[in-house]
């Protein structure tokens, strides 16, 4: 307990004096700023190579804090948030003149969370101002969900890394809007929609024919390995074959372990029972850590197309490059 509150004051300090510091959170690791200091905050997108017209997440220890910050908060906003909070659940929200347009990228809408670490929580309950934080990773590369990742990718350039272990949930927040008073998914994450569905049954996924992209982050091509990736429905010998005799060098990745055994071709699992959870936790470090051995092609499997499979396939499809 000693270590992190000595960590935590390290890393109040850096955040009190303008500085950038890489935060756990339980979905995936933060880049974070002081959400009120523009020169901080443009720190953020200078180093992830971010487009300026991404915005940012605010997050914060409460709804109390949250509250001072936007005009209202819908009924059905606080019921979900009331039931998910401290938790992966972001939620956009009318802010008011409090919080600045550089964070928004010109939205009237601010997205809001409160993430659910002890260490981050801590800290946030510390500082005087909210965190902006996106994930800490360059711009279009898989989110961290691990401490090394983040200094991989970021070495000394971030000033502070805050080591809070491995992110339990390892995908992002589920983000809502709530467009008209009707609460709509923008992007599926850790929390499924069964469980906002339970909530606040009007709740709906699909995006409209007509909608624009709400956000860059929502494009269709977006967290990638550097290596040619692919995705697949089910591995099978037609697939395997076919890449074998194209590709020199491959890997494989299914969603629980298979015990295949194929020559020329290296097997990975994300999980060992196909446990949607355990897939959730594991992908990003299974994607990160073969990635980085140079292979010509890599293919996985999709999960099942339910519950957490859906925010899973999202990123994986998102991730295949060609
Ligand atoms: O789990 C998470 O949400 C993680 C952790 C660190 O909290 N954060 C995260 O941030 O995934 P980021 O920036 O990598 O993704 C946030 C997404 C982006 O696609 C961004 O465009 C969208 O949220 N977003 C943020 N503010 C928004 C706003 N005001 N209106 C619409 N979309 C917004
Ligand atoms: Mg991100």
């Amino acid at each position: 307990m000693k270590e992190i509150k000595l960590d935590i004051y390290f890393a109040k300090s850096f955040l009190d004096r303008g500085d950038l510091v890489a935060i756990p959170t339980e979905t995936v690791y933060g880049l974070a700023a002081n959400a009120f200091n523009k020169e901080a905050v443009e720190k953020i997108y200078e180093l992830k190579q971010r487009p300026k017209n991404n915005p940012l997440i605010i997050h914060c220890h409460s709804i109390e804090q949250i509250k001072q910050f936007v005009t209202e908060i819908p009924k059905d906003a606080y019921e979900l948030a009331n039931q998910f909070w401290p938790g992966p659940l972001t939620i956009l929200l009318k802010k008011n003149e409090l919080i600045p347009d550089y964070i928004t990228a010109g939205s009237d809408y601010a997205a809001f969370r409160i993430p659910n670490h002890p260490i981050t929580l801590e800290l946030l309950k510390q500082l005087d101002y909210p965190l902006v934080a996106p994930s800490a990773n360059p711009s279009n590369r898989i989110s961290p969900t691990k401490a090394i990742h983040v200094y991989d990718y970021f070495k000394s350039t971030i000033p502070y890394i805050l080591d809070g272990g491995d992110c339990n949930e390892g995908i992002e927040s589920t983000i809502i809007h709530f467009k008209n008073n009707k609460p709509k998914i923008l992007r599926p994450g850790s929390i499924t929609f069964q469980q906002l569905f339970y909530v606040t049954p009007s709740i709906t996924l699909e995006q409209d024919e007509n909608d624009s992209p709400p956000a860059p982050g929502m494009f269709k091509k977006h967290y990638s390995p550097t290596s040619p990736f692919k995705v697949v429905e089910k591995i099978d010998h037609e697939i395997i074959h076919k890449s074998k005799s194209e590709n020199s060098k491959i890997a494989i990745i299914t969603c629980k372990k298979e015990n295949l055994s194929i020559q020329g071709i290296d097997f990975y699992a994300y999980s060992d029972k196909g446990d949607l959870n355990q897939i959730a936790a594991n992908l990003y470090d299974t994607l990160i850590t073969i990635d980085a051995k140079n292979y010509d092609l890599i293919i996985s499997e999709l999960a099942p197309e339910v519950g957490k499979g859906i925010a899973i396939n999202n990123r994986l499809k998102r991730a295949q490059n060609f």
